[in-house]
This record gives C-alpha cells, structure tokens and sequence, in this order.
C-alpha cells in the first residue's frame, strides 16, 4: 500500500487569498497530496498570510509559530509561509519562524512546485519573493476543484497602483495588472461545467480592468461572462468609487445575470480625511455615484468599507462619517480601526488617534448600522426575492418548519446579497427560487417560497 500524503491549507484574509489557496491546492493536488481538514495527519503545512492589518500579520505569525514542536518530532513536515506577510517579510520571516521551509511571496506561487522539487533534492529555507507576468494562467484549474460548492471566487486582476496612504496592497501586490479575457472566460466555463451556478470576480479595483493592457474593458467582461452556459449570477469586488462609471452602472441595470449588489469602500465620510488617504474622490462625489446607481436601479444592495481612527480624525470627521451612514443608507457595513502598517505612508503621518478612542468609534458605528441593517431588512417584508440555494439552513427554528418530514429548512442568497432562510422539500442546491419575505432581522430574512402554503404558528 502506498503512504498517502496529506496538506493542510490555512488562509487568512480577503476572497483573493481564498483563491489563491485553492491554485495551490490544485498544485498540491497534482503532486499526490490529498487536502486534510486535519492539522496533526499533515505532510504540509501552508499559511496563506494578510497583511492589510496587525491583527492579520499577527494571526499568521502565531499559527506558524504552533509548529515548532511538531516539527522537532517530524523534522520531514513541511512548513510555507505564502501571500502577502510573506511577500514583506521575505527573510525576516525565519527569524520569527526559524521552522519555515518556503516563504512564497504573493507573485511567486506559479513556482509553488519548482520549490517544492527543490526541498526534496535538499534544498532549504527556500525564499521566493520575486516578480512574475504569470497571472495563474499557468496554474491548474481543475485539479484544485471542489466539488461541493455552487460558487466560486475569480481573481480577474492582481496588484493595486492606488496608493491608499494607509494600505499595504501596493507594496504586496505589485502593481495592478489584468488577467487576458480568453483566459478569466475559459476558467468560467470549466467552472460551470463543474456545475457552478455563482461567480465573483475579484480584484482591488476592478473598474479599471483592462485599462493598462488596453484590452475589454470591465463592463465589456462583463458581458462576456454572461454568455457563459450554465453560470447564473455574477458578482464582482471590489470597486472604487473615483473609477465607478456610468458604463458600469448600466452593465449591473441591463446584464440579467449581474447581481444587483455593489461593494463601494467609502472609507470615511470626511473631505479631510479622504484627502489625506489619497481616496480621489470627495464625500459629494460619492453621495452623486450612489444616486446615479440607485436611479438606474432601484432595488441595489449596497455594502461598503469604512475605517475609523485614521491619523487626525476628529469628532468631527468621525461625525460626518456617522452621518454618511444614513445619507446613504447601506445595507451592510465592514468596519475597521485604522491599523498601522509602517510599509504604507500613513504610519509617518501626526496626531495618531489612541486605541481605545478608535476601538469606540468602531462600536459605535457598528451599532448605529446595525439599526440600519435591520430597517432595511424590514422594509423587505412582503417582497418577494430570487434566491439561489446554498443548501440546508445552520440555523433551525422549529414554528417554521411545515409538519412534513421531508421538509427541510434551506438557506441561500437574494441578489442583493440577503440572507434568506426557508422550509422546503423540492429545492436542491443551485436553484433559483423565488421567495415571499415574512421576517426580517438585523442578518437575515425568513420567508416562503411561492406556492408553498405557509405554516400558521
Ligand atoms: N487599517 C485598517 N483598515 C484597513 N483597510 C485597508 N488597510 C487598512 C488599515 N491599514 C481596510 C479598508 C479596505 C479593506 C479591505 O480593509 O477599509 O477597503
Ligand atoms: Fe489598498 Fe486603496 Fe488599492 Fe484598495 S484601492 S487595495 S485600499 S491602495
């Protein structure tokens, strides 16, 4: 009998990262290695590092830092630091984890298997963090596949040219530049015949996709995606609001498949504060984009970034933020303390806000949108919404069930990126279904759907 290998994969971070760890897997795959959702039978041990706040760097120093006795007693484990901490550390990183084998930089994982030979022929302490024109394309697709989902992140474009003060994408990434349209379409199609119903497309700032290559632009591949057989819903992160154009709003109106849902990081509501994080655009700027987005189409979700405690913010500037939220009216909100990252130039900007003012501020506009979230939710009450499955629901509550056995209690996605729970016994994973809205809370809605008769409590 042969000995099987086994690989356990942890990734830290944004859907990029999600994406990158199933290319490495699919390199690890294709070298006989079986991924393990168990740490203690791994062969190999990979860390898809973030770096974009303390916290993240932090998590990922740790959880490396927990094989130093595992590999005392199994000297043949291996261990790889990849993504974007090991990008900036490169060397350095053996210093806090003397243990590592690889550090796999964010532009060096087409080499993931040219390192790995190398370690077998006694290679060690291998550091990777050079350059590559190799977006993926060179990676296996389908050998990294899991069958158990119905949709799957994309990544259309790596790097960021930016410049956000307070961001280490930049110095992580490398500069922005798109992948080749044929080939983002071709990967589609492999992924629908894999029966994928869902996809997002990824990248920092994909209003400007194909703008350097002078190739499609996003709108354009937009369309393209939407001719792939099979793939039902499209969604896309992240975009900026100084690139949002008129083009691209009427993509989401008039694509059927395009998801009516738009991630647009405003960061702060304070003119000051965005000048100083070189955002590009203003608070009224803003504020117009939306209005532009909501007239062409009403029924938009809209979620949005926000960092508090940026160097210099005010009571002020931290006001007008909370003002922005009820200007606006988002559906959801990801909230962060500002986090220093000595890479980027905000580190060296005055009057650094104290953490527990920061932390404050972060509770209180978490609170505030919570009361907003869950307003626009009830507001959905007596709406009917296209939800596409996922599958049984986590979540059970008994006075929903209808009596029957068969009858299961199943979740899915509106298009507006809603949270919607209800009983059935027909719908599979992958369906579209429409649904009738019956509750709404702060995360989630309840609903019927048509057709089947409600359960009267
Ligand atoms: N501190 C806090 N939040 C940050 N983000 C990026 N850099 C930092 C930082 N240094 C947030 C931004 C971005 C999201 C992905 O992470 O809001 O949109
Ligand atoms: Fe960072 Fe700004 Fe680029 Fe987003 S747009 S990745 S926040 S530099």
């Amino acid at each position: 009998m042969s000995y099987k290998k086994y690989a356990y994969i942890n990734t830290i971070g944004c859907q990029m990262n999600v994406y990158d760890s199933e290319k490495l897997a699919g390199i690890l795959k294709s070298r006989g290695f079986e991924i393990t959702d168990g740490m203690d039978k791994a062969d190999i041990v990979v860390c898809n590092t973030c770096s974009i706040r303390h916290k993240a760097e932090e998590k990922a120093f740790s959880f490396l830092g927990r094989f130093a006795r595992e590999k005392k007693k199994r000297p043949d484990l291996i261990t790889v630091m990849a993504g974007c901490v090991a990008q900036q550390e490169g060397e350095k990183a053996f210093v806090r984890v003397p243990h590592l084998d690889i550090v796999l930089g964010t532009q060096a994982f087409s080499r993931f298997g040219q390192h790995l030979d190398a370690l077998e022929s006694g290679k060690k302490q291998i550091v990777d963090i050079g350059e590559s024109h190799i977006i993926f394309e060179a990676m296996p697709d389908e050998a990294g596949f899991d069958e158990n989902k119905i949709s799957k992140f994309i990544t259309i474009m790596q790097g960021c040219d930016n410049y956000c003060t307070y961001c280490v994408v930049p110095y992580v990434r490398g500069r922005e530049r798109s992948r080749n349209h044929d080939a983002i379409v071709d990967e589609i199609k492999i992924l629908a015949k894999n029966g994928i119903r869902e996809i997002t497309l990824l990248g920092q700032n994909v209003n400007s996709y194909g703008i350097k290559e002078e190739g499609i632009s996003f709108p354009q591949l937009l369309k393209k995606v939407s001719e792939v057989e099979g793939i039902a819903r499209i969604r896309f992160a992240t975009s900026h609001p100084k690139d949002l154009s008129m083009e691209l709003i009427h993509a989401i109106r008039d694509i059927d498949k395009v998801c009516k849902h738009l991630h647009l990081p405003v960061q702060s509501g304070s003119n000051k504060i965005l000048k100083k994080m070189n955002r590009g655009y203003t608070r009224q700027t803003y504020i117009e984009r939306i209005k532009a987005l909501k007239k062409a189409c009403p029924d938009i979700g809209l979620s949005t970034d926000i960092i508090v405690g940026f160097p210099s913010e005010d009571t002020k500037d931290f006001n007008d933020t909370m003002e922005l939220l009820s200007e606006v009216g988002f559906d959801s909100i990801f909230a962060f303390a500002y986090s220093d990252r000595s890479s980027a130039p905000a580190a060296k900007f005055a009057d650094q806000v104290d953490e527990k003012e920061k932390m404050s501020r972060l509770n209180q506009l978490l609170e505030l949108q919570d009361i907003y979230t869950e307003k626009k939710n009830k507001a959905l009450v007596g709406s009917k919404l296209e939800v596409l499955v996922e599958g049984e629901s986590l979540k059970q509550r008994d006075g929903f069930l209808k009596t029957s056995d068969k009858m299961k209690q199943m979740t899915g996605r509106s298009a507006s990126n809603k949270i919607v729970h209800f009983p059935s016994d027909t719908s599979a994973i992958g369906d579209l279904i429409t649904i009738q809205i019956e509750e709404a809370y702060p995360h989630s809605l309840w609903g019927y759907p048509l057709g089947v008769e409600k359960n009267e409590k």
